[in-house]
């Protein structure tokens, strides 16, 4: 099975199987009695509803790794934009995007990526932050890349974007991370007007 999987990872054919398995994972995950990492259909919905209460139009993603988000979001947003580090990920993506024009893969660290893209960005935004933030340990084994994105999100000029943030378990007070009432307490404190919850294994931060 672990050969199939990896044999079909190379194939364009990996995120119609994966796709496929969104429903039975959901109901699994129930069956199971709603344990704390969360199916990724839970997660779709989450974004979908955001978008859907605060009317945002932009969907900016990091991580893109096999473009699930992507594509379940596809028709729903006017624009989006999925930084993705690793090359071989980031070049599968954009081939498979290439013919949806309002679909920008963005190859590099989402570190660096997020700000520059908020240069460009006059509208708010939902943002997915996905880039493996559990541990707050990126690739680069940085643990503050988290912390600086948000910072780059929150001090932008646009104050009404929306942070949905995956993964929210890293925030343990373990190695480095604070706990969710700590974060909760310095974003309210040095960004005020902006709500702080985490349901779902997912932060959300929203503005008052
Ligand atoms: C959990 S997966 C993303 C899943 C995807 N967002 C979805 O919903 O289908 C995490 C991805 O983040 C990427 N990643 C890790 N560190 C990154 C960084 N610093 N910048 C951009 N992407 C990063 C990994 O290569 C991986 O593809």
């Amino acid at each position: 099975m672990k050969a199939f999987r990896k044999l079909l990872q190379r194939t364009p054919f990996y995120g119609v199987y994966k796709a496929l398995g969104h429903y039975p994972d959901y109901w699994y995950w129930k069956l199971r009695g709603e344990p704390i990492r969360s199916p990724h259909l839970l997660k779709q919905r989450t974004v979908r509803d955001y978008a859907q209460r605060y009317g945002l139009r932009v969907l900016v993603e990091t991580g893109t790794y096999y473009g699930e988000m992507v594509a379940a979001m596809k028709n729903r947003f006017a624009e989006i934009h999925s930084v993705e580090f690793d090359s071989q990920l980031a070049r599968r993506a954009a081939k498979k995007f290439s013919r949806w024009p309002h679909i920008h893969i963005l190859e590099g660290d989402s570190q660096k990526v997020v700000p520059e893209l908020l240069k460009s960005l006059h509208q708010p935004a939902l943002f997915w932050l996905d880039a493996g933030y559990y541990g707050w340990a990126g690739l680069q084994g940085d643990k503050q890349r988290l912390t600086s994105e948000l910072e780059s999100i929150l001090g932008h000029s646009t104050q009404k974007h929306v942070i949905l943030m995956d993964d929210a378990r890293g925030l343990n007070g373990q190695n480095g991370a604070p706990t969710v009432p700590q974060l909760k307490q310095r974003i309210e404190a040095e960004f005020p007007g902006r709500n702080v919850e985490v349901k779902y294994d997912i932060l959300r931060i929203t503005p008052r």
